[in-house]
């Protein structure tokens, strides 16, 4: 039996899909480590607690080492209470024809009480990740909250669109998605986002020198990864879940082990890098040293191009925050 303190992990909106999927790896050790026991701390609506007490069974039924305890509840300040490392899922999804932006009347309001529990009861430390969606401007609202939890530890996920991009770029190319380094999403979780293939490599040469249909790298490529979601909810009627469940383990999982020097994208807040607004959570290229401390990449050459690509971005996360300051301020 590991003699290692457990993890708590709390995670919102846990009966639905994305949490459902979120869960279970969290608790098998994929996350924090298979010596490193975990406590649950599932939070759901009301409506939806008795749909999370099944859950609970199948977690206890798996009968997982490491998972020493399950915590169900529909109040914050209980499903945050010491939690190290906080999922916030919970949410409404789009549907076919909206934008993600256009969930923000509804979502966001939720970040605002959650960011406050957070604050409140979570570790002095506690880590969040932001997974509901328009997922930066909700991680921003909840980094507002914050007043003993350190703002730089509220980070959203724009891990999915790295994945996307980076399979995207190993299908064309014919090798394995291992062999892609360097791809960066910068920006927000929306159709503007930039995935910079620019600075990426496959076995060590530039993206460019090995697919040479620059063409489809410029336009194809771009537009599959930013449209990526709309696809899918055209294709299935709701939206992406075990995916995005898999993003936001391999975020939280990168965040807590290191990086070992690779990059990976991390929606975080700016700390001015790159001209971008101190604060914004936007999307970098990041790595993780080995004290879990994340490092927005510097140094890195954007051309034209691609500048204004990021700016346009940025410019859209900086609509979005004018879109919530009243949230903010009342
Ligand atoms: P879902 O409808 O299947 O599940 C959402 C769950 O959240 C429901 O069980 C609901 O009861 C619960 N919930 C709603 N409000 C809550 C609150 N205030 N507190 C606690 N729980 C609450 O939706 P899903 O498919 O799991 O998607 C969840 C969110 O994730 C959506 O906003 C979706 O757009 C977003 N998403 C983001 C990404 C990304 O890359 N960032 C990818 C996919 C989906
Ligand atoms: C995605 O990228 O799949 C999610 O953000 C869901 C959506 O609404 O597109």
């Amino acid at each position: 039996m590991s003699t290692k303190k457990p993890v708590r992990v709390a995670v919102t909106g846990a009966a639905g899909r994305i949490g459902t999927s979120i869960i279970f790896p969290i608790a098998a050790g994929d996350v924090f480590g298979k010596d490193t026991p975990v406590i649950l701390q599932l939070l759901e609506l009301p409506d939806a607690l008795g749909k999370l007490r099944g859950v609970e069974m199948e977690l206890r039924d798996c009968a997982y080492n490491l998972l020493r305890d399950v915590v169900v509840s529909d109040d914050p300040n209980v499903a945050f209470k010491d939690a190290d490392a906080l999922f916030l899922v919970g949410s409404k999804p789009r549907g076919p024809g909206m934008e993600r932006a256009d969930l923000l009347k509804d979502n966001g309001k939720i970040f605002i009480g959650q960011g406050k529990a957070i604050d409140a009861v979570a570790a002095d430390n506690a880590r969040v990740i932001v997974v509901g969606n328009p997922c930066n401007t909700n991680a921003y609202i909840a980094s507002q909250m914050a007043r003993r939890v350190p703002k730089a530890n509220f980070t959203a996920m724009t891990r999915l669109d790295q994945n996307r991009a980076a399979a995207q770029l190993a299908g064309k190319a014919g090798v394995e998605v291992g062999a892609i380094g360097n791809l960066a999403v910068w920006g927000n979780h929306s159709p503007t986002m930039y995935a910079d293939y620019t600075h990426a490599y496959i076995n060590g040469r530039k993206v460019s020198e090995v697919i040479t249909d620059h063409e489809w790298l410029n336009t194809a490529f771009l537009k599959t990864v930013a449209q990526r979601g709309k696809a899918i909810i055209d294709a299935q009627g709701v939206s992406s879940a075990p995916s995005a469940a898999w993003a936001a383990i391999d975020h939280m999982r990168d965040w807590h082990h290191g990086t070992n020097g690779r990059w990976v994208s991390m929606a975080v807040p700016s700390d001015g890098s790159y001209g971008i607004p101190e604060g914004l959570i936007c999307s970098f290229p990041c790595t993780v040293d080995a004290n879990g401390q994340y490092h927005i990449v510097q140094g890195v050459e954007l051309d034209a191009a691609s500048k204004a690509k990021v700016q346009a971005s940025v410019n859209e996360l900086l609509e979005e925050r004018e879109m919530i300051s009243g949230l903010l301020a009342g």
